[in-house]
């Protein structure tokens, strides 16, 4: 399975179906491909309806009739404007095209519904993508009952997890592989990936991607 970093949060998973988390392209100042450049995907999950997470989301969804899979108020939005799309809330778990979906917490503001993460299962490995969010306890709940082999978290600080704390994110989710990310894309969420692997140490391997770079597990 190849996981590519595309820039901020878009993180495209490549395995038995393509799944892209977060689409931001088009405007992205750090997007390492535009949205012509993006195979067909079959999902496309949304974690919050922040511009920086939505904005190309539907008009992929739309070019390649995949599924949109987010909260239930997105779900809504994307059904009214004749995209498939699965509604959830944290909690639950779906199956869309043979993968599995659970729905996590973020703690972060949205304008519709309830911002989330994604434990996504496929293939027989787990990826957690945490949307946006500050450090909560409740990622003990990943840890405990889907202890990811890959986790991409934000450490850009200002408006989501800094350093320090997506160190100890890596640490109550049990990842095994962590991938930074929502850094650097603007002045505002500057952040030094090599001192969140410092801090990480050796509690996990820390894989320190650029815009467009690829991870295969
Ligand atoms: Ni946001
Ligand atoms: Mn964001």
């Amino acid at each position: 399975m190849k996981l590519t970093w595309l820039g901020h949060a878009s993180v495209l998973i490549e395995g038995s179906i393509n799944i892209i988390v977060d689409p931001f392209l088009e405007q992205n100042p750090a997007a390492a491909r535009k949205m012509s450049e993006i195979p067909r995907v079959d999902v496309v999950a949304v974690t919050h309806d922040h511009e920086d997470h939505i904005s190309d989301a539907f008009t992929l969804a739309k070019r390649d009739g995949a599924t949109v899979v987010a909260m239930h108020e997105i779900a809504v939005m994307a059904g009214e404007e004749g995209i498939a799309a699965e509604g959830m809330n944290i909690g639950g778990t779906i199956e869309v095209k043979g993968a599995n979906f659970t729905m996590v917490l973020a703690v972060h503001s949205s304008y519709r519904g309830h911002p989330c993460g994604f434990v996504i299962s496929l293939d027989g490995k787990r990826i957690y993508h945490s949307g946006d969010t500050g450090l909560t306890r409740d990622m003990l709940i990943i840890g405990e009952l889907y202890p990811p082999d890959v986790s991409f978290l934000p450490i850009g600080s200002r408006y989501t997890m800094d350093v320090v704390q997506a160190a100890r994110a890596v640490e109550y989710t049990k990842t095994k592989i962590a991938v930074p990310i929502h850094y650097n894309t603007w002045p505002p969420i500057e952040a030094d990936p090599r001192e969140f692997s410092n801090l990480v140490g050796d509690r996990a391997r820390v894989v320190i991607l650029k815009p467009g770079e690829s991870l295969e597990i």
